[in-house]
């Protein structure tokens, strides 16, 4: 049996969540915006390795605890191995979100680049809002790719030569219309907690602008260029013929396909790690507190 895709992901989150918040910002969080003084139960929905509670624990005061669900299994061993020395009251739930069902115990219910792997976000947000107390509050963390796209320089290269917003704006709608899975659910949120229910809703964008800088400390450069890379960016497309069926298949027509592989190779020759790069991936931040 072939390998859960997340749990051979380890390294990609791993290397690539730094890229999307300062610390400091997480800090401006949780005691400027959300206010949180005395402990939180938290639950992190599609946890992962547990990223987010190794952000969050530190801040939130003292005896709140975090349990994470998530359905890789390597992801919840990696997850409990992390925390194992750590200070601080972990559980791990191993199992899909889509059927486990949680009691109504949580204050905080959390998710980060969860619901753009899920086909039907707004089932899982009730799933999230069902097991708040009065007053609990939910926060999603999820990427609005289009944004996070549009925010690329390179240096030397004119934007659109880089990437194509247009081509990228539609495929992936259609992605979102043909599979359910939406990688700009982010700034859909707000709405769909709305129409939940849900109230005092607040929506922000991550604060990381990420800066390549040739003239920095090598080790500072190559950690970045790494995972820009493991992120997707300048990543080599492989071989023609397979990536154009991919993108053809994914609704775009054949020249369309074409043009965006020449874009792709281009791209992935052009960024080495003595290039001049600005990057942000605008995250989507959406809170709101459950009044019942
Ligand atoms: C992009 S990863 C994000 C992980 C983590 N939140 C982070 O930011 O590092 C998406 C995660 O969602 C989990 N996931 C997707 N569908 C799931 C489901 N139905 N039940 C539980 N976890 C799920 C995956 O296993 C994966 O760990």
């Amino acid at each position: 049996m072939s390998e859960y895709y997340w749990d051979s992901k380890i390294d990609y989150l791993s290397k690539t969540r730094w890229l999307y918040y300062n610390d400091d910002y997480f800090e401006f969080l949780v005691k400027n915006v959300w206010k949180i003084t005395s402990p939180v139960r938290v639950i992190d929905f599609g946890c992962g390795y547990g990223y987010m509670g190794t952000k969050l624990l530190p801040l939130l005061p003292e005896e709140s605890t975090y349990t994470g669900g998530d359905v890789g299994n390597k992801l919840i061993d990696h997850a409990k191995d992390i925390y194992k020395e750590a200070p601080y009251k972990t559980q791990f739930v191993l199992g899909d979100i889509q059927k486990v069902d949680f009691e109504q115990e949580y204050d905080i219910a959390v998710c980060h680049a969860f619901l753009l792997h899920v086909e039907n976000q707004k089932e899982i947000l009730q799933k999230m809002i069902g097991c708040l107390v009065d007053r609990g509050r939910i926060i999603c963390f999820e990427p609005h790719w289009i944004s996070g796209m549009s925010s690329y320089y390179l240096d030397g290269h004119n934007s659109s030569d880089v990437v194509q917003l247009g081509f990228l704006q539609k495929l992936y709608e259609r992605d979102a219309q043909r599979s359910g899975k939406d990688g700009n659910v982010g700034i859909k949120i707000p709405v769909y907690l709305s129409q939940l229910g849900v109230r005092q809703i607040e929506c922000r964008v991550s604060d990381k602008v990420n800066f390549l800088d040739p003239n920095s400390e090598a080790w500072k450069t190559e950690a970045l260029y790494s995972s820009l890379k493991e992120d997707g960016f300048g990543a080599d497309p492989g071989e023609e013929e397979p990536f154009i069926a991919n993108l053809v298949n994914r609704g775009a027509t054949y020249e369309e396909a074409q043009n965006e592989y020449k874009l792709e190779s281009f791209l992935s020759k052009m960024f080495k790690n003595d290039a001049f790069l600005t990057y942000s991936a605008n995250m989507k931040i959406t809170t709101g507190v459950i009044e019942r």
